[in-house]
């Protein structure tokens, strides 16, 4: 929807323009360098580099590094370029194309990934697109290769050197710096800047903010020590059950341990973020939905029992407004206290606590297609499928009440 991309795409300019302020010590000027918008084309490769070294397909990373490729391949950032993304970017290429380069330069960062280029203002077909890595949403290469050098973390020891002379290693071997251990290293891609776009006077996207604001920060807990453990590559989030539940405490209880039929029950359902490095959920699209019902003897829910709470930041789909944000900060607890009317023997309490990590598009993919979605039809649907079979459980529990 239009008022999405200016949104987004002048969030992105204030980012770069908002980047000149870092201060300058050295891990601030590599990444200040190495995520300079656009990222510059790779250019040719060194002479002696074999077509393997020289190509920036996951694949051929994979060749040498099976265990990257195979965690990248489940993560979020493959599907970067998913239906959902792809389906809105095939209408917007031909009808607003400055706003699609701006969606690119986070879901697919590479300059061989982008259909088009500015060539004095004008955009022109892209001599160097590679419309297969294009669809390969962040692949290795857009954060670890710049001119064909390998840019990686220090060795787990913590040092810095190469092993062997460069020229000798596969790929001139690697430049390490410990920037890559850093949330800084994410945040360009998760953080709007200060003048970005926001409702309510809360940026959209205030991940890396939020971050730095939390005891996480202080303590010196990164983005990668939650999100890339044992540097793995799964970059495991809302939409991951074990790691949601890692964040959490979760707690039910009654405030007796057995009601009479015709007395008020009370349950009890406690989430508290303990272990999430941001405000959860960070992003407006996930909706997280605390409930409680009565069973009967039989199983069947008693009707008209059924209460909830919501945690999320709910927003129109125009982005127009924000209706309310229950999002919990670090430490704090969502609290649904349940009181209801025990209407006979055999009562037990259901308690659940369900993620819809894809809320947001359920309903605004719906709209895309009505509103007519042109040649992204098929995929829009396809995302539209996926968000409505995205919910899953994180807690579930009967509690005898009488
Ligand atoms: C022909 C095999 C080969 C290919 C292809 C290859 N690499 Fe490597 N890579 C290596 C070897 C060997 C090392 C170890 C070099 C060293 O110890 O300094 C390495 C090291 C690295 C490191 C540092 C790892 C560490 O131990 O800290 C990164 C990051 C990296 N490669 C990224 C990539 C990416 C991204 C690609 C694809 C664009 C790629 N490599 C393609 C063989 C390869
Ligand atoms: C080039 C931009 C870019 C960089 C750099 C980047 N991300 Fe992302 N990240 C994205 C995009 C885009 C998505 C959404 C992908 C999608 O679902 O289409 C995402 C999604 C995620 C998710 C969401 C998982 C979920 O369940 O929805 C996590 C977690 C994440 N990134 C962590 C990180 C961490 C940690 C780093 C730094 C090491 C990082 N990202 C660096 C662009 C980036
Ligand atoms: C500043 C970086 C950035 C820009 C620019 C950006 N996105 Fe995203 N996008 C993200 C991140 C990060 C996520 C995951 C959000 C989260 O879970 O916190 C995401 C998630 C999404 C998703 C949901 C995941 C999926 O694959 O279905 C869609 C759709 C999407 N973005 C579309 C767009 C479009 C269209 C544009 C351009 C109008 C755009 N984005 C611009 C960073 C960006
Ligand atoms: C979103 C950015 C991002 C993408 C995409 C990405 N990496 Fe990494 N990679 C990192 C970061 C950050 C680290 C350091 C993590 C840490 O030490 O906590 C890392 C570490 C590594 C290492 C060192 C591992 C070790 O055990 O020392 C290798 C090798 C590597 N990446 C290869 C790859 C390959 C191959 C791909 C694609 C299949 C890839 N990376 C995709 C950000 C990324
Ligand atoms: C202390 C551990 C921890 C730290 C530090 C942390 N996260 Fe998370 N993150 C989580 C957990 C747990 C979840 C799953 C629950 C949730 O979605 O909030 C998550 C979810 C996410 C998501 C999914 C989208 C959403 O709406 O929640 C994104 C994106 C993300 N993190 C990015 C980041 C980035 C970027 C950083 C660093 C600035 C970071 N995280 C730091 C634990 C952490």
């Amino acid at each position: 929807m239009r008022l999405r991309l200016r949104v987004a795409c002048a969030a992105t300019l204030a980012l770069l323009l908002g980047a000149s302020a870092v201060g300058a010590d050295a891990i601030q000027e590599f990444l200040l360098r190495h995520w300079r918008q656009p990222l510059a084309p790779q250019g040719s490769p060194p002479a002696r580099f074999s077509t393997l070294e020289a190509s920036l397909h996951p694949e051929a990373c994979g060749t040498c590094h099976p265990t990257q490729l195979s965690d990248w391949r489940a993560s979020v950032h493959a599907a970067a370029t998913g239906p959902g993304v792809a389906g809105q970017m095939v209408e917007m290429l031909e009808s607003d194309p400055p706003s699609a380069l701006a969606c690119l330069r986070c879901h697919a960062p590479l300059a061989e990934q982008a259909p088009l280029v500015a060539d004095n203002g004008a955009l022109q077909p892209n001599p160097e697109h590679d419309g297969a890595l294009g669809a390969r949403g962040i692949p290795c290469a857009g954060c670890h290769v710049r001119g064909h050098e390998r840019f990686g973390p220090p060795r787990r020891d913590g040092s810095l050197a190469s092993a062997a002379p460069r020229e000798t290693l596969p790929h001139n071997g690697v430049t390490r710096t410990p920037a890559f251990l850093k949330s800084e290293f994410c945040r360009g891609c998760h953080q709007f800047a200060p003048d970005g776009f926001s409702l309510n006077g809360k940026l959209l996207q205030n991940t890396y903010d939020e971050w730095k604001a939390s005891r996480f920060a202080r303590q010196g807990v990164q983005c990668q020590d939650c999100h890339m453990p044992d540097r793995r590559h799964r970059w495991r989030g809302i939409h991951d059950a074990d790691m949601v539940r890692s964040g959490l405490t979760i707690t039910a209880r009654t405030g007796a341990t057995r009601y009479r039929a015709g007395n008020t029950a009370l349950v009890t359902l406690r989430v508290t973020s303990t272990r999430v490095g941001h405000a959860f959920p960070t992003y407006v699209t996930p909706r997280v939905v605390l409930s409680a019902e009565l069973v009967d003897g039989a199983g069947q829910v008693v009707a008209g029992s059924r209460q909830e709470k919501v945690i999320g930041r709910e927003v129109a789909l125009d982005l127009s407004r924000e209706a309310f944000d229950t999002r919990l900060l670090p430490g704090r607890t969502a609290t649904l206290e349940y009181r209801m009317k025990v209407p006979g023997p055999g009562i037990r309490a259901r308690v659940a606590v369900v993620v819809e990590p894809d809320a947001f598009y359920v309903g605004f993919f719906e709209v895309l297609l009505r509103q007519g979605a042109a040649r992204g039809e098929a995929q829009i649907r396809q995302a539209l499928e996926t968000a409505r079979r995205s919910p899953f459980s994180v807690f579930e529990r009967e509690l005898p009440l009488s």
